[in-house]
């Protein structure tokens, strides 16, 4: 059976760093918008071309295009396997646009979950985050360094790259784009009894712990 769960939570919150834990735990596919959307601004598609700007200013792009390029990305084989979406929704009308593109595929969320972190610690963690360029796996200057300096544990890369928004005064305005149009998004969920919180101020892998307390165990036999 596919669990389909969102990660909530503001920028520097730990929803890739979970989401990719999970992927390789659960066997769910991480779903990552703003990984989508880089992606599309590294190889110049129209979509890309319009997104560039407005990230790097620290805002959200339009809803219409992230509900487009998540329905695609749902009809993708391997999303049959369920999903974990990481960035998505971030409004009121992407939440709305997800339940009805998972209604229309016969499934539905199971889990929205909530990493709660302190404005302080998400700067910190911003700050100090890089990741791999060839893999995307990611590295923190203090919190999570590979284990041999400057190279990747991951695929022995030894090219690392920084997020264009990834700086002091950007990430103030992506956390204030949260509390103003994401937040609203966690009364939508409570209402209907789906979100829990995890306490995202923990180490990596309390964080893990929690968020497989409440998956529960990946079932027997459940084929990749
Ligand atoms: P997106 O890429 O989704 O960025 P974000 O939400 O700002 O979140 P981050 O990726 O910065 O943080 P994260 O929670 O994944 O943290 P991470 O695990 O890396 O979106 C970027 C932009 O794209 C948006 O601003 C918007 O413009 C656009 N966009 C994307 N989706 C959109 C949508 N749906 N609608 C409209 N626009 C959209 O962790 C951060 C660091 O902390 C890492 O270095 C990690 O090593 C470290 N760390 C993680 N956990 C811990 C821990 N427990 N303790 C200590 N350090 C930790
Ligand atoms: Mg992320
Ligand atoms: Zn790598």
């Amino acid at each position: 059976m596919a669990i389909n769960i969102v990660l909530l939570g503001p920028p520097g919150a730990g929803k890739g760093t979970q989401a990719k834990r999970l992927e390789a735990a659960y066997g769910m596919v991480q779903l990552s918008t703003g990984d989508m959307l880089r992606a599309a601004v590294a190889a110049g598609t129209p979509t890309g071309l319009r997104a560039k700007a407005v990230m790097e200013a620290g805002k959200l792009v339009d809803d219409e295009i992230l509900i487009a390029m998540i329905s695609e990305r749902l009809s993708q084989p391997d999303a049959s396997r369920g999903a974990i979406f990481d960035g998505f929704p971030r409004t009121v009308p992407q939440a709305e646009a997800l339940d009805a593109l998972l209604a229309g595929r016969g499934m539905r969320l199971d889990h929205v979950i909530e990493l709660k972190v302190d404005d302080a610690a998400l700067v910190e963690r911003i700050s100090g985050r890089y990741s791999c360029r060839k893999c995307g796996a990611g590295y923190h200057d203090r919190f999570q360094q590979p284990a041999r300096a400057g190279v990747c544990d991951s695929c022995g890369g030894t090219d690392f790259l920084r997020r264009a928004d990834d700086n002091a005064e950007t990430v103030r305005k992506r956390l204030s784009e949260y509390y103003a149009k994401t937040a609203p998004i966690l009364p939508y969920y409570q209402a209907r009894g789906a979100l829990c919180g995890v306490d995202g101020m923990a180490d990596m892998d309390r964080v893990t712990a929690a968020l497989a307390a409440i998956l529960g165990p990946r079932p027997a036999g459940d084929a990749r």
